[in-house]
């Protein structure tokens, strides 16, 4: 058996996650997976049950499973509460406790969709491209102080810190990634101005040694924030700091079109974590018109790296295109011409054609 924990968490992160997990069940019952799984709390809907946005239990079962379906967390409702309580810190939580060190955000370009994305045509037609962020360190958990008064001056402060060892281990999973995509490597950082940035540049140069097949070059975060809207088929494989990563992955997810379809995956040292990059859409959550194929696309994922089974995500990667491919379009990428469906009609319509 293959246990899978399934945080739904707030908003639409329910209605994609139940429906990433009936595709799930529908490759379990082709492939012969033996697929198990668990629901457990986190974000707002914690904090009510709970009083608390990551319940241990929840990060204890995370802990003992073989990977993790998440939905999304966070809502109005919840945004006064004090820092430590708002669901976002759910997020934080499973990433430090799980120690996921390493966001991938594959962008992908479905020719079906290129006229949605905001870049002509010809600029995205063939793009293919995988941020890897580092998502357990840098200026997201540094020291920091809310509030300090200096004769009489109040300022808050934040801080970015990298080690080497953090450097290193982000860097060998982006050159190893690399290196079974197109070989292709660009590590961006500000190393112009900010220390920590020249100590990336540096470790990531000397780990270059070992992967001779892997092309290497380095831009600075706004030359690569302007590259991918002029050239985004220059790259394959991005791999940059936590917050840089962050910034330029929500770039990145519209070019193919909608940030409705791009799944991530969140790799830990023992159990890994997949999520639709989207938020928790709390103004649409409950009106079945969410698109699920983000969440169902990092199912996929969780398929392919967290169980090795190429076969049963490739199965799911192939039905969503040829969804999009038979005209059928959730509310966000709808068009005239086009069959308009709600999200448990997509999720039918992609299981039928596993
Ligand atoms: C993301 C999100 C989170 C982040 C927010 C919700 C805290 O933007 O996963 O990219 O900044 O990491
Ligand atoms: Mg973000």
């Amino acid at each position: 058996m293959k246990k899978i924990i399934v945080i739904a968490g707030d908003g639409i992160g329910k209605e994609v996650t139940a429906s990433a997990v009936e595709v799930l069940k529908k490759v379990d019952a082709k492939f012969n997976i033996g697929l198990e799984f668990e629901d457990r709390d986190a974000g707002g809907t914690a904090y009510e049950k709970f009083g608390e946005p990551l319940p241990a239990e929840t990060l204890d079962a995370c802990k003992k499973a073989d990977a993790v379906l998440f939905g999304a967390v966070g809502g109005k409702k919840w945004d006064t509460l004090p820092v430590h309580l708002r669901p976002e810190k759910a997020l934080f939580g499973l990433r430090k406790g799980l120690g996921l060190f390493a966001n991938l955000r594959p962008v992908k370009v479905y020719s079906p969709l290129i006229d949605g994305s905001p870049l002509k045509p010809e600029l995205v037609e063939g793009a293919d491209l995988l941020i890897v962020r580092e998502l357990v360190g840098g200026i997201y958990f540094g020291e920091r102080c809310e509030s300090e008064f200096v004769d009489g001056v109040e300022s808050a402060w934040d801080t970015e810190k990298y080690s080497v060892p953090e450097i290193e281990r982000i860097a060998k999973l982006a050159f190893e990634t690399a290196k079974i995509r197109r070989g292709k490597l660009t590590s961006v950082d500000k190393a112009n101005v900010l220390a920590s940035s020249r100590l990336w540049r540096r470790v990531v140069n000397e780990l270059a040694k070992n992967f001779n097949d892997v092309e290497l070059n380095h831009l600075y975060v706004d030359n690569c924030a302007m590259q991918l809207a002029v050239n985004p088929k220059q790259f394959d494989v991005i791999v940059t700091s936590n917050i840089f990563g962050d910034i330029l992955s929500d770039e990145a997810a519209v070019i193919g079109g909608s940030i409705g379809l791009m799944p991530s995956a969140s790799i830990g040292e023992l159990t890994s974590l997949y999520e639709p990059i989207h938020g928790s859409a709390p103004d649409i959550a409950g009106k079945n018109i969410a698109n699920p194929m983000g969440s169902i696309l990092s199912a996929a994922m969780l398929l392919r790296y967290s169980l090795n089974n190429s076969d049963a995500a490739q199965a799911i990667e192939s039905a969503v295109d040829k969804t999009l491919a038979d005209g059928y379009r959730t509310a966000d990428i709808f068009k005239d011409g086009f069959k308009k469906i709600g999200t448990d009609e997509c999720t039918k319509i992609i299981c039928d054609r596993i």
